[in-house]
């Protein structure tokens, strides 16, 4: 049996096996994240050990993941419209929830596209999935803890290409430096994602979760590395160069 619920541009579908696919459904606007978008998928993960979801399946809808935050609700935090983060809340709660979480990645996966991967259990891609972290061409820095995990994932100087120069890789790349398990055929990335959440979530939960924490040791730094880039992040995203990178985006024909 499934139940889905649709929250703006979030649907979430529960299975009676305790797994939750959350699916970033905003097409128009190649998934572009929403505060409320982010507050919907934090609310999934958050309550996952009060309601039973075993394991968490993010995906999007065919051929984008996402393009990563709402550029417009950028710029309005830029001008001081907003005080609240549900992105940051969003990516504090990636580094601190205990469910297991699996990314199915098809197309597009920019900035936070990317950089939520990195705290996925498991990931899958389809061969035309992109990903970019085009934070340094924003006028931003690097989220989610990305600065302090992507290089230790790929190396210093493939991190270099990636965040400073902000190329775009793809697929067989993001397998190559262990970014996602492996590359499959849009049409069977969803389902792998799940029978793989399905398998987790049938696992001794104590042990799965004892083991999970185990091989995630050094969360501490990462959450302290966000707090330094999150604080670094809302002050560039106040300033000049941030501001004309979105006035770009917004005004570009
Ligand atoms: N924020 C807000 N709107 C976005 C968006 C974003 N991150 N990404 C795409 N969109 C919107 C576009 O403005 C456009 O809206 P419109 O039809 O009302 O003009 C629509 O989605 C389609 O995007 P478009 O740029 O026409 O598609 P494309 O295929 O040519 O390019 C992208 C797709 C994702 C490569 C391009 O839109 C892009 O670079 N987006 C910004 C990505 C980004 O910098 N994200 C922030 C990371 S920190």
């Amino acid at each position: 049996m499934q139940d889905n619920v649709t929250t703006g541009h979030v649907t979430v579908t529960r299975q009676d096996n305790g797994v939750a696919l959350v699916r970033m459904n905003r097409p128009d606007k190649k998934n572009a994240l929403t505060g409320a978008m982010y507050d919907t998928m934090r609310a999934v993960i958050e309550n996952a050990a009060a309601d039973g979801t075993r394991a968490v399946v993010f995906a999007g809808s065919p051929g984008v993941f996402t393009s990563g935050n709402d550029i417009a609700d950028f710029m309005q935090r830029s001008a001081g419209g907003q005080s609240t983060s549900p992105a940051g809340d969003f990516i504090k709660a990636l580094a601190t929830v205990e469910v297991p979480m699996i990314a199915a990645v098809d197309g597009l996966a920019i900035g936070i596209g990317t950089t939520m991967v990195l705290h996925m259990d498991l990931a899958y891609a389809s061969p035309n999935a992109m990903f970019r972290m085009p934070f340094v061409d924003l006028g931003l820095v690097p989220e989610a803890g990305s600065s302090l995990t992507f290089p230790r994932l790929a190396g210093l100087k493939k991190a270099t290409e990636y965040l400073m120069l902000a190329e775009a890789f793809g697929a067989k790349e993001a397998e190559e430096i262990g970014l996602v398990n492996a590359v499959l055929d849009p049409g069977e990335i969803e389902a792998k994602a799940l029978a793989a959440a399905a398998r987790l979530a049938a696992k001794p939960p104590i042990a799965l979760a004892h083991t999970r924490r185990l091989i995630r040791k050094g969360a501490e730094e990462i959450r302290a590395r966000m707090d330094e880039e999150g604080a670094l992040f809302a002050e560039l995203l106040k300033g000049d160069e941030a501001r004309a990178a979105f006035m770009a985006f917004m005004t570009r024909k």
